[in-house]
């Protein structure tokens, strides 16, 4: 039987145009969604847009459109953007799915039937900006800092509460049990666990005062708090579309730090209490930051996706924003660092090897010839494994046995451009060997340009135009 993998984005907000904040993610996701696919598991990649709360209500307003006037048109932004950068998701779940919205429903009353939703006054902030109700540690100088301070606003209405503190030493002992590291990295795995030691209350699962979302069951008269609404989109998919039934729990769920809480603390309480699996694995990557802030439309400092591809074409924005993965610390990003990279690593790197290779085979008529077997250059996969995608490019690139620096070496100590007749085909057999292996390597990253790597040294076409 074959492996399965599922393997999840956050769902972004409509408020937003996609950016390469958004691409970070859905490229990586993408990146391993297609590495599994090259393995043989079964996969299963879902992303889309989170289109409920006061946020998105607020966007709309300022448009003069009603909620799902505005979402109707953003969405398909999302959806068209990672279209165009070859993003191989297996479906697009929009939370305003009446579909998505039957399930949302389901769980919340299977909740409430376990007794652990409770009516109770809220008083305190509320962002807008995160749809987040704020506790005194989230604020800086009274605000969130993540947000403009106009978007944290004070709060009191009468809420459905969800007993989150009951199921706090569950998932405290879920998260240090594991020994797969059930939230990756151990950094991110240390904040939550502090977090949760620190003493958690219940949390407000429903709102009085914001009509846009999903009512609740039995009480019109409130909505499903929008990140309950939200978080459920991982698990509805795999209910309301045939054949996925199989793929819940999910294998990994990848994300941004800012919502971490979100998905390894309150997301397992939710699946705890209605008896659900839990999700394998949570991947937790930092930001893109410009100037010394979070790239995000509130702080004015986008790089749109559409820009991105306009300067280096689809498989160049790819490798750019893979190999840019904040992993672990925040990644300072510009268009100039880009163009730079662009340069180095692919203009006359791959692409010139690619080129010059090309010019000699055709001189003298020799291509490959057979099949040649490719596999993965030794911690490539564990590379991406480990979620570590900058690092999987590094050593590609610069392997001096399989990778680029290799083809490169054997290029330049032989001078086989020096070379004739069978003396030359027997070099450039062992170049093309490496750079076919090489497109096996960047397939998941760079699909088209592996293809055509593969075609061009097939003899199966010709390099008319550089590929940088
Ligand atoms: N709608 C929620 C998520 C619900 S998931 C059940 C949300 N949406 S969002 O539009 O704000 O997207 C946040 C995610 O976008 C981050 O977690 C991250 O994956 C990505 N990023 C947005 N800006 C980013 C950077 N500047 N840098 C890196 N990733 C960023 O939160």
């Amino acid at each position: 039987m074959r492996k399965k993998f599922y393997i999840t984005t956050p769902i972004y907000y409509v408020n937003d145009l996609p950016h390469i904040g958004h691409a970070c993610t859905t490229v990586s996701a993408d990146v391993i969604a297609r590495f599994h696919r090259l393995i043989g598991a079964e996969v299963f990649f879902l992303t889309g847009t989170d289109e409920h709360g006061a946020k998105v209500a607020q966007a709309a307003a300022k448009k003069g459109l009603t909620p799902q006037q505005f979402c109707d048109q953003i969405s398909p932004r999302f959806k068209k953007t990672w279209q165009k950068l070859n993003i191989s998701n297996d479906f697009f779940i929009r939370t305003t799915n009446p579909k998505h919205e039957k399930v949302v429903g389901r769980i919340f009353k299977r909740i409430y039937q376990q007794g652990d939703l409770y009516k109770k006054i809220y008083k305190g902030l509320y962002c807008i900006g995160c749809e987040k109700f704020l506790t005194e540690s989230d604020l800086v100088n009274g605000h969130c800092p993540l947000h403009p301070p106009e978007q944290t606003v004070e709060q009191e209405e009468e809420n459905w509460f969800f007993k989150l503190s009951k199921y706090v030493p569950k998932i405290i002992k879920l998260i240090e049990s594991d020994k797969t590291n059930y939230v990756f990295p151990e950094g991110k795995r240390q904040e939550v666990l502090t977090k949760l030691k620190s003493g958690i209350h219940d949390i407000s699962f429903s709102r009085a005062s914001v009509p846009w979302g999903i009512p609740i069951p039995w009480d019109k008269s409130q909505t499903i708090y929008v990140w309950v609404d939200a978080l459920i989109n991982y698990y509805s998919a795999t209910r309301f579309l045939p054949g996925k039934e199989k793929f819940w729990p999910a294998d990994i769920h990848l994300l941004g730090k800012e919502i971490l809480w979100f998905h390894t603390a309150i997301w397992q309480a939710i699946l705890m209490s209605v008896g659900l699996p839990l999700p394998k694995k949570t991947f937790i990557h930092s930001f893109y930051i410009m100037a010394n802030k979070k790239m995000s439309k509130s702080f004015g400092n986008l790089i749109a996706v559409d820009e991105l591809v306009k300067n280096f074409g689809v498989d160049g924005s790819r490798y750019l924003v893979a190999s840019s993965l904040p992993v672990e610390n925040d990644t300072n990003i510009s268009v100039a660092r880009f163009k730079e990279k662009y340069n180095s690593d692919l203009a006359n790197g791959l692409g010139n090897l690619v080129s010059r290779t090309f010019k000699l085979c055709q001189k003298n008529h020799y291509f490959s010839r057979g099949k040649h077997s490719s596999s993965f250059i030794a911690g490539v996969p564990e590379a991406i494994n480990s979620f570590n995608l900058p690092t999987a490019l590094e050593i590609i690139w610069t392997n001096d046995k399989q990778g680029i620096a290799a083809a490169n070496k054997l290029f330049n100590q032989n001078e086989i451009w020096q070379l004739k007749g069978e003396k030359i085909k027997k070099e450039l057999n062992n170049v093309i060997k490496i750079i076919l292996n090489i497109a096996y390597n960047i397939k998941p990253f760079m699909p088209e340009t592996s293809e055509k790597i593969e075609k061009i040294f097939r003899g199966q076409a010709r390099l008319t135009v550089p590929l940088f």
